[in-house]
């Protein structure tokens, strides 16, 4: 069965998985039903396998080859899911070589979404969210950084879209208004 393909990105900690989680039980109870998947969880479950890292966070640390390795993979598997599906993941990775594309070429030949969604707030929302979340090893850095990231995503999901012709959307995670972000998701899920 054809279904639509939705990418959701967004920086960590800007919230994308609670305003996914919200979505889909507001679309389950109108009988619209999508396949969650998380890229990470992809590439971890291969990079496991391989006994390469112990845990998720370790996976921006590793060498460039090999991210490409995991994330090409998990792109070939992600691709052979049919019916409507909704791709947890980063428009770009902070590596310590720097900014690393989430979406590349070879990941987006074989997924061809329709849609890519970038999930935004303000910086120092994001900052405190991190500093709070015990339950991750977020990276450390400050508002402006995580400004630059969030920047850097748009510029990188106008490259997507010219490879792909899929369309962009930007939905805002605010604190206290998570109703409504959840609310803008499933109107493009919908
Ligand atoms: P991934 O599993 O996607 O981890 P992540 O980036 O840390 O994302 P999370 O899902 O943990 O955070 P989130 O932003 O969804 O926030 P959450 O909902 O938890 O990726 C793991 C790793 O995989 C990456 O680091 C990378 O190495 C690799 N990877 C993945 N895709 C890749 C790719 N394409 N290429 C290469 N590598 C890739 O919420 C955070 C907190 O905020 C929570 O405490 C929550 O309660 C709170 N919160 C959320 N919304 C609100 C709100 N509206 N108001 C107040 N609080 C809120």
């Amino acid at each position: 069965m054809e279904g639509k393909k939705v990418i959701i990105t967004g920086v960590p900690g800007v919230g994308k998985t609670t305003v996914v989680n919200e979505a889909l039980k507001k679309l389950k109870s109108e009988g619209i039903e999508y396949q969650s998947l998380n890229f990470g969880t992809f590439m971890f479950e291969v990079a496991k396998a391989d006994n390469i890292v112990k845990d998720r966070d370790q996976m921006r640390t590793l060498d460039r080859a090999v991210q490409k390795r995991l994330q090409q993979r998990a792109g070939q598997a992600i691709a052979k899911i049919t019916g409507n599906v909704l791709i947890d993941t980063h428009a770009s990775v902070k590596t310590p070589k720097g900014y690393l594309a989430g979406l590349p070429e070879w990941v987006l030949r074989e997924i061809m979404p329709d849609i890519i969604v970038l999930v935004e707030t303000d910086d120092d929302q994001i900052l405190m969210r991190r500093l709070t979340d015990e339950t991750r090893s977020r990276d450390k850095e400050g508002s402006r950084s995580i400004a630059e990231h969030q920047q850097f995503n748009r510029s990188i999901a106008a490259a997507y879209a010219m490879l792909t012709g899929c369309t962009i959307r930007i939905i805002t995670n605010a604190d206290f208004l998570l109703e409504r972000s959840a609310a803008d998701l499933a109107d493009v899920l919908r």
